[in-house]
């Protein structure tokens, strides 16, 4: 067993894997999937969901190999802390329970001695009852009218996970009927533009802000939120911020300060992390207004009935912990640097964003949870995009460029079905055709001899050679109604733990954002006194001190 200060590295059963490298180095996709036993094995089922994982460079005995690591590094233990509320987030001396946030209202789950259900289900009742007033036109705005416009603002954890659901159930069928004549937008980017994109076609009469902030003093959100503000009181008089905007945060006293009604004021808390956040009042508030609280507590159901999965089965059948256990494999011992995520769903397009937010968040560290520098490499660099339009962008790099493993997720019922006369198939078996053709694709390639067997010309055949063993996955969901949503974000978190578990660092802290926000605020300061005061630039290198220069000679932002 590692002891809490030692490296999962020095672990024996690490070891042991890196040795089982050169064995995995000899073998083929092509043929270990022939081996029917094996592919059996790496299949798993839960709650309508199955995941086949016979695609990874992977035997059983290399199974077996990762679930000794996850021993080692007191995974299961582990696990169990963050559940029973412990302070596993230590830099920020921190629970970690955004399980909580879904649990069944009759759940007891603490967080320092205090169970925290109760406080969760209050606000979500006051979600319910809020968003059905202002969905049923009982809460008008200054002037009288119905608010079926909202803008949320917020950045980071407080934007992507929102706007990930919120895509996803946009097509949905119930959802669509339930979200009818409404609109929800997202403003993030501090940019102008954002602004001027948010607001342009809405009428400040009709339009509902809430400003999504943990900490209430994001320089984006605060001055975004100012500017809507500045909007809403432009139009309407000062008095109408209390009927137009409302705020979710974990700072209340801020909140006040800055104007909203703390009755308007939903709360959430220190124990739930930003990018951990869509299931609290961050995302459950403005997706509530938009399909109705009903919609969106199916969506915590399926995150719920992942949570308790995860917190019960046994590693070996245990999804997140299989996937993350997979994903630390393909890091630290196959040496692949990058993940793939592939969602064959427009309604998806907006996972590997969230996804990117809450696993290079999490997991881009460079010391261990006790502070020792790291001889490995932790987190993986995510990108994707949805199938079939990733396959005509990146898909040639990932077949025969760099070897990047990906996760196919792909779904049985379309929430939009098309079937045209006369086709050979309906659109979504035209798209899944190609959901369970390049998982093959990628693991068995094609060869110089099949190329010749085919006459393909001499000096052709080397660029149209795949070498395949190309890593993959494939997650098929039975339909993505908001349930399944709700799943699927859970695994993806969950996962994402497991892989900071085994590495042994701590996956619920970010302190690597924090310099970049310093170094701003220094800029910030000197833009000011050098447009009010003409203040010579000062304190930056020759790199920046000329590229600032050439910034402020030249632009034409309003002198103050
Ligand atoms: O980017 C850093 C970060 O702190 C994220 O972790 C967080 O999701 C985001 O900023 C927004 O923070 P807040 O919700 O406090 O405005």
């Amino acid at each position: 067993m590692a002891s809490s200060t030692a490296l999962i590295s020095d672990t024996e059963a690490w070891k042991d894997l890196k040795g089982h490298v050169e064995d995995i180095k000899k073998t083929h996709l092509r043929d270990l999937m022939t081996d029917a036993n094996r592919c059996q094995s790496m299949m798993m089922e839960f709650d309508g969901l199955l995941l086949d994982y016979s695609r990874q460079r992977a035997t059983v005995e290399t199974v077996d190999k990762l679930l000794n690591l996850a021993k080692a590094a007191q995974l299961t233990e582990k696990i169990s802390r963050m559940f029973n509320g412990e302070h596993i987030n230590s830099t920020e001396n921190r629970s970690v329970l955004h399980v909580a946030l879904r649990a069944p209202k009759d759940a007891v789950i603490k967080a320092d001695g205090k169970n925290v259900v109760p406080e969760v289900w209050n606000v979500l009742d006051k979600i319910k009852e809020f968003s059905e007033k202002i969905r049923s036109g009982s809460w008008v705005g200054a002037t009288g009218k119905p608010l079926k416009d909202v803008i949320a603002i917020g950045i980071g954890g407080s934007f992507l996970g929102p706007l990930f659901v919120h895509t996803a159930l946009q097509t949905d069928p119930e959802a669509l009927e339930s979200a009818k004549g409404r609109q929800l937008r997202f403003l993030a980017n501090i940019d102008p533009v954002d602004v001027a994109r948010n607001i342009n076609g809405l009428n400040p009469e009709t339009t509902l802000v809430v400003v999504v902030s943990k900490t209430f003093t994001t320089a984006e959100t605060m001055l975004n939120a100012r500017t809507l503000r500045e909007w809403i009181t432009a139009a309407l008089g000062a008095s109408a911020v209390a009927k137009h905007m409302v705020a979710v945060s974990t700072n209340l006293a801020l909140v006040e300060k800055f104007g909203i009604d703390p009755n308007n004021a939903f709360a959430f808390w220190d124990w739930v992390g930003g990018r951990y956040s869509v299931c609290s009042a961050v995302g459950v508030l403005p997706l509530s207004l938009q399909y109705g609280f009903s919609v969106v507590e199916k969506f915590l159901k399926g995150a719920s009935s992942i949570d308790q999965h995860f917190q019960s089965t046994p590693i070996e059948k245990n999804i997140p912990v299989l996937l993350g256990l997979l994903s630390v494999w393909n890091v630290s011992f196959l040496g692949y640097p990058a993940r793939a995520i592939l969602p064959y769903s427009q309604a998806l397009e907006k996972f590997a964003p969230h996804i990117q937010q809450v696993s290079m968040e999490s997991n881009g560290k460079g010391v261990s949870i006790d502070g020792l520098p790291l001889p490995f490499e932790t987190g993986e660099i995510d990108f994707g995009e949805p199938g079939t339009n990733g396959q005509h962008s990146f898909y040639q790099l990932i077949h025969q460029g760099r070897v990047i493993p990906c996760d196919f997720i792909g779904i049985v019922k379309s929430q939009q079905p098309v079937y045209l006369k006369g086709e050979v198939v309906s659109n979504h078996d035209e798209l899944m055709s190609n959901f369970f053709a390049q998982p093959d694709a990628l693991a068995y390639g094609k060869t110089p001899e099949q190329l010749q067997k085919e006459n393909v010309s001499e000096n052709l055949i080397p660029h149209k050679t795949f070498s395949g063993n190309r890593p993959s996955l494939s997650l098929l969901l039975p339909e993505l109604t908001a349930y399944n949503v709700g799943q699927l974000l859970a695994i993806y978190e969950h996962r994402v733990a497991v892989q900071g578990f085994v590495w042994g660092i701590n996956s619920f802290d970010q302190w690597g954002v924090e310099l970049g926000k310093v170094l701003a605020t220094q800029v910030r300061k000197q833009l000011h006194s050098s447009r009010t005061q003409g203040t010579a630039l000062e304190g930056f290198n020759y790199s920046t001190t000329t590229l600032l220069k050439r910034y402020l000679e030249t632009s034409s932002e309003p002198q103050m």
